[in-house]
C-alpha cells in the first residue's frame, strides 16, 4: 500500500526540516526524489544521505521564485527521466514583523518564494503531467493561512494564497488525472521555529489538544499518502496536520 516505486518526485526546500523529512519518506516508499533548494552544499548532503541509506535521490540548486530557473530544471528532468509524477511545493520562508514595520521587501520576498514559487513549479510541471494524464501536486501551506497570526501578514497571505491556488489548479487539472491538494501544518519543530521563547512555547502547547509540538515526520506521512495512487479520489482539499489546533 502507498507504494511509490519508480515514481519521480520533485520536492522543493528538501535540504532540511519538513522538506527533508518528505524527501526521505518518499524515497523510502520507492520514489526517486529530486531534492531542490538554494544552497548547494546542503541540498547535496540531503540527497547523498538518502542515497547512502540505500534509497534514490538527486540534488539540484534552484531558487523557486525564479520562473526561468524552475522551468529549466523541469525541462532537464523531463529529458533525463521522461516524467514527473509528484511535485511537493514545500520551500518557504518567514520575515515576521508587525504590519506597521513591514517593508515592501519583506512582503515581496515572502510572497515571491512562498506563493509565486509554488506557481512557478506548478506551471512548469503542468504540461508534462497533462501529457502523462496523471500527477500529484501537494502544496505545503500553514494553519496561519487559515486563521491568521499577528506579525505575519506577508506569510499568512502567502499561505492563504496557496489554498486558493490549490483549489483553482485542482479544478483545472482534474480532467487530466492530476490531483492538487494542500497540507496546513500547525507548529512543527524545525529551524524555522527553533527561536521561540520558552514562555511562548508554553502558551502554544496549551492550544494544542494533542499536547505536543509536531515533528516533520507528521507532515511527511500525510504527503506520502496524498502522493500515492490510493489517494486518487481526493483533490482540491486542505488538510490540517496540527495536533488538533484548528478543527474544521
Ligand atoms: N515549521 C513549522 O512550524 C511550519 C508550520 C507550517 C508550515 N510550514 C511550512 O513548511 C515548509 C517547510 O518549513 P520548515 O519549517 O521545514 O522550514 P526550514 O527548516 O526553514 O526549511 C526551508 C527549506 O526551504 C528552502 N528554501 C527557502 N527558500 C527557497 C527558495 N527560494 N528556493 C528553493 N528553496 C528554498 C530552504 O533551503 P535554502 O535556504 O537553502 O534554499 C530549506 O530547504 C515551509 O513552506 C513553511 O512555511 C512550517
Amino acid at each position: 500500500m502507498f507504494d511509490l516505486a519508480d515514481k519521480i518526485a520533485l520536492v522543493t526546500g528538501a535540504s532540511r526540516g519538513i522538506g527533508l523529512a518528505i524527501a526521505q519518506q518518499l524515497a523510502q516508499a520507492g520514489a526517486l526524489v529530486i531534492c531542490v533548494s538554494r544552497t548547494p552544499s546542503a541540498i547535496e548532503k540531503a540527497a547523498a544521505d538518502i542515497n547512502a541509506a540505500g534509497f534514490k535521490a538527486e540534488a539540484f540548486t534552484c531558487d523557486v521564485s525564479q520562473l526561468q530557473s524552475v522551468d529549466k530544471l523541469v525541462k532537464s528532468l523531463i529529458e533525463r527521466h521522461g516524467r514527473i509524477d509528484i511535485l511537493v511545493n514545500n520551500a518557504g520562508i518567514t520575515r515576521d514583523t508587525l504590519l506597521l514595520r513591514m517593508s515592501e521587501d519583506d512582503w515581496d520576498t515572502v510572497l515571491n518564494i512562498n506563493l509565486k514559487g509554488a506557481f512557478n513549479c506548478v506551471k512548469s510541471v503542468t504540461r508534462p503531467m497533462m501529457k502523462q494524464r496523471s500527477g500529484r501536486i501537494i502544496n505545503i501551506s500553514s494553519i496561519v493561512g487559515l486563521i491568521g497570526n499577528a506579525g505575519q501578514v506577508n506569510y499568512a497571505a502567502s499561505k492563504a494564497g496557496l489554498i486558493g491556488l490549490t483549489k483553482a489548479a485542482a479544478k483545472e487539472l482534474a480532467a487530466r488525472g492530476i490531483t492538487v491538494n494542500c497540507i496546513a501544518p500547525g507548529y512543527i519543530e524545525t529551524d524555522m521555529t527553533t527561536n521561540l521563547p520558552e514562555k511562548s512555547r508554553e502558551t502554544l502547547l496549551k492550544q494544542i489538544p494533542l499536547g505536543r509540538i509536531g515533528k516533520a515526520q507528521d507532515i511527511a506521512v500525510m504527503v506520502h499518502f496524498l502522493a500515492s495512487d490510493e489517494a486518487n479520489y481526493i483533490t482540491g482539499q486542505t488538510f490540517t496536520v496540527d495536533g488538533g489546533m484548528v478543527m474544521n
